[in-house]
């Protein structure tokens, strides 16, 4: 979009009432019809702006899409985020992101994001397909991690406990993380990660931090077989919240953590992620690829590794998997 759409924006939002497209057109130096084709983009955008032959136009509403200019109002970050990509729709900003990142320069691009309003091809763990329709955040953060290679799944940690704390300053919600990196309400998951990584032997080259949050979704628009399992931050709440807002407090907390994680600080993050576990200490079934079994989650290990006491006291340690509370 024209940086000039959002001049007029600007100055929508600065005059707190109406504004005539006159002085619009004298103030950034465009015609009027440059104007009214402004307010007519703005106005695709979902602002609603009121339009008058005697007053001008005026603002009503801001867009409750997730756009950059209204999540750079509330972004509190020095890196992540300064940069962001947004797509009205897309298969995958996992697939945006890659592209981005392989034929960029990906230190340049480091903390960028990737915003779609709705995604047709989203993908979760296990190559599972991701429903991901409007109301959600999905998104993709860009990073040229400085972790050593055996630490880097601590982002996808580090990213699960910014997302919880995300929900509870925000929403006051006790969001907890079930392992290895979900985000639950309740016994409902409400968001999910999934890292990828481009290393060679032991060099990062980048990493791919996906990430979605079921935020302003109703459960009926859902299929019966998804909505068993899943909640939304507007179900929970019994109303919308301010997706921007929300994103900016998901990215401030996300790159609070990750610096932690550049400073070594693994314990830190551990310890954290272990105060906001809902899978310790409860009696667990877990499905890898060679075997199922049941037993008490005890513990997660420095390298993310889920340990489970089985019933005949062996001890576990499940590096890859899925688990479900019994
Ligand atoms: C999981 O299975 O829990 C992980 C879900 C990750 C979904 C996000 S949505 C944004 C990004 N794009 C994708 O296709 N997937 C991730």
């Amino acid at each position: 979009m024209k940086e000039s759409v959002f001049r007029v924006l600007k100055l929508l939002e600065e005059a707190g009432g109406p504004i005539s497209g006159e002085s619009l057109s004298a103030s950034l130096a465009i015609t009027r019809s440059a104007v009214w084709k402004h307010i007519k983009d703005l106005r695709e955008m979902g602002y609603e702006i009121n339009a008058s032959q005697q007053e001008g136009y005026q603002l009503i509403s801001a867009s409750t899409m997730l756009l950059p200019y209204e999540i750079q109002k509330h972004l509190r970050t020095q890196v992540i985020g300064r940069q962001m990509q947004y797509l009205k729709t897309t298969p995958s900003t996992n697939d945006v992101a890659r592209t981005l990142a392989t034929e960029g320069d990906v230190a340049a691009l480091h903390g960028t994001v990737i915003i779609a309003e709705e995604q047709t091809g989203g993908v979760g763990r296990l190559s599972r397909a991701w429903v991901s329709p409007q109301g959600g955040i999905w998104i993709t953060l860009i990073l040229k991690p400085t972790i050593p290679i055996d630490h880097v799944f601590m982002i996808t940690m580090a990213g699960a406990v910014a997302i919880a704390r995300a929900i509870r300053k925000e929403f006051d919600i006790g969001a907890l993380i079930k392992w290895p990196n979900d985000v639950y309400i309740g016994d409902k998951k409400v968001a999910g990660l999934l890292l990828e990584l481009a290393a060679e032997s032991d060099s990062i080259h980048y990493c791919l931090l996906g990430i979605g949050i079921d935020v302003n979704i109703k459960l009926d628009t859902l299929s019966p077989e998804l909505r068993s399992g899943v909640t939304t931050i507007s179900e929970e709440l019994e109303h919308e919240v301010d997706r921007a807002a929300f994103l900016a407090r998901v990215l401030r907390e996300f790159e609070r953590h990750y610096q932690v994680l550049e400073s070594g600080e693994y314990d830190a993050i551990l310890r954290e992620w272990k105060s906001m576990s809902y899978t310790l200490e409860q009696h667990v079934r877990v499905n890898t690829m060679r075997n199922s079994f049941e037993g008490e989650a005890i513990d997660i290990d420095e390298y993310g590794a889920l340990i489970v006491r089985k019933e005949n006291g062996k001890i576990e340690r499940v590096i890859a998997g899925d688990c479900f509370h019994t």
